[in-house]
């Protein structure tokens, strides 16, 4: 047991300010002025944003959570015993922790110290879930990076020699499209030592009607966070967008494999946005593209490890099937 207080077991490091800097602006005047509008998906996690996100974690439709949540308490253990007491668990777009608790609990159960690593954008969910973290474990130690997942991973490698299980859960993976994956990937896996280990939560393809309940749920919740979007902009931006004139719609594309989401005008509109002195005009039926959600089949999750140096050493499903865990390793050489 240890005795050391919290502030001995915690470091935070941030890296470049220009991070921090908000293009909120700037990104919102370039979807909404484009010939087919979109707004950047990043901008549904303000305060209410990600707190109606938590709320879709736990609707009966969507599925991805608690699959994710009941492949990672059935495989804890067999995943755990791979990895030393030495093993930097790092974990990419932290946010609150939650399912990354369920592997910091096993690693405690089987030996006496554990080491977690956090790379998250926000400052305040890092500071705010690792001291959650840090008092309720008096063995576990902290080294948060404020980054984005690039310049975290660099940092990762740069500061320690240790073995690292590097985690992105959540389907996190599902924003980006194919080809940045690649890039990300790419990237991580240079940084990578022979015996690190890459751990991703991915969203499976399957049945359309399954993955459209997934982002259409009865209770509405969904469409409450896609149109959070456009109270955001209000908010900060000082736009007098109407949510009632806006249908949340969201389809699976079976053929690309990923759930758009949009927000549809429901009549013709003209709507105001102070900040960036902008009028912008909608056409009844004229839609917001604001997210992609991709799917993956198994196939595709052989051949993005093929092209970026990684193979899949081990893969857990659900028993339903529906998503996926895969523990990436460098190919040899
Ligand atoms: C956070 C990207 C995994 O795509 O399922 C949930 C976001 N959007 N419902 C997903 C989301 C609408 C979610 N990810």
């Amino acid at each position: 047991m240890s005795t050391s207080t919290i502030e001995e077991r915690f470091t935070l490091t941030t890296t470049d300010d220009e991070i921090f800097i908000n293009n909120f602006s700037e990104d919102v005047k370039i979807g909404l002025t484009s010939e087919s509008k979109y707004l950047p998906f990043v901008y549904f996690y303000d305060h209410i944003g990600s707190q109606l996100f938590e709320k879709i974690c736990e609707l009966p439709e969507y599925y991805l959570t608690r699959a994710e949540t009941n492949i990672l308490e059935s495989n804890a253990d067999d995943i755990a015993s791979q990895f030393s007491e030495e093993t930097v668990l790092v974990e990419l777009g932290s946010g609150s922790s939650t399912k990354t608790r369920i592997l910091i609990e096993t690693f405690l159960e089987r030996q006496s110290l554990a080491h977690y690593t956090p790379i998250d954008v926000s400052l305040q969910m890092l500071e705010e879930s690792s001291y959650s973290l840090l008092r309720e474990y008096p063995d576990l130690e902290i080294n948060a990076i404020a980054a984005r997942y690039n310049e975290g991973i660099e940092h990762m490698n740069i500061r320690n020699d240790q073995q690292n299980l590097i985690t992105w859960l959540g389907s996190s993976i599902g924003n980006l499209e194919r080809s940045e994956v690649t890039t990300l990937l790419q990237h991580i896996q240079e940084t990578m030592h022979p015996d690190d280990r890459f751990l991703v939560g991915i969203d499976l393809r399957k049945d359309k009607t399954i993955i459209e309940n997934a982002y259409n749920d009865t209770q509405g919740i969904t469409a409450e966070f896609n149109l959070n979007l456009l109270t955001h902009v209000n908010r900060e931006l000082g736009g007098n967008f109407n949510t009632e004139n806006f249908d949340h719609h969201a389809v699976y594309n079976e053929e690309v494999g990923r759930i758009e989401m949009y927000l549809i005008s429901n009549i013709d509109q003209k709507v105001f946005i102070r900040e960036l002195d902008l009028d912008v005009s909608f056409a009844a039926n004229e839609s917001i593209h604001t997210e992609n959600s991709f799917k993956y089949s198994l196939d595709e999750i052989d051949m993005l490890a093929g092209q970026t140096g990684l193979y899949v050493e081990q893969q857990w499903f659900d028993p339903a099937r529906l998503f996926s865990l895969n523990l990436f390793a460098p190919v040899a050489g």
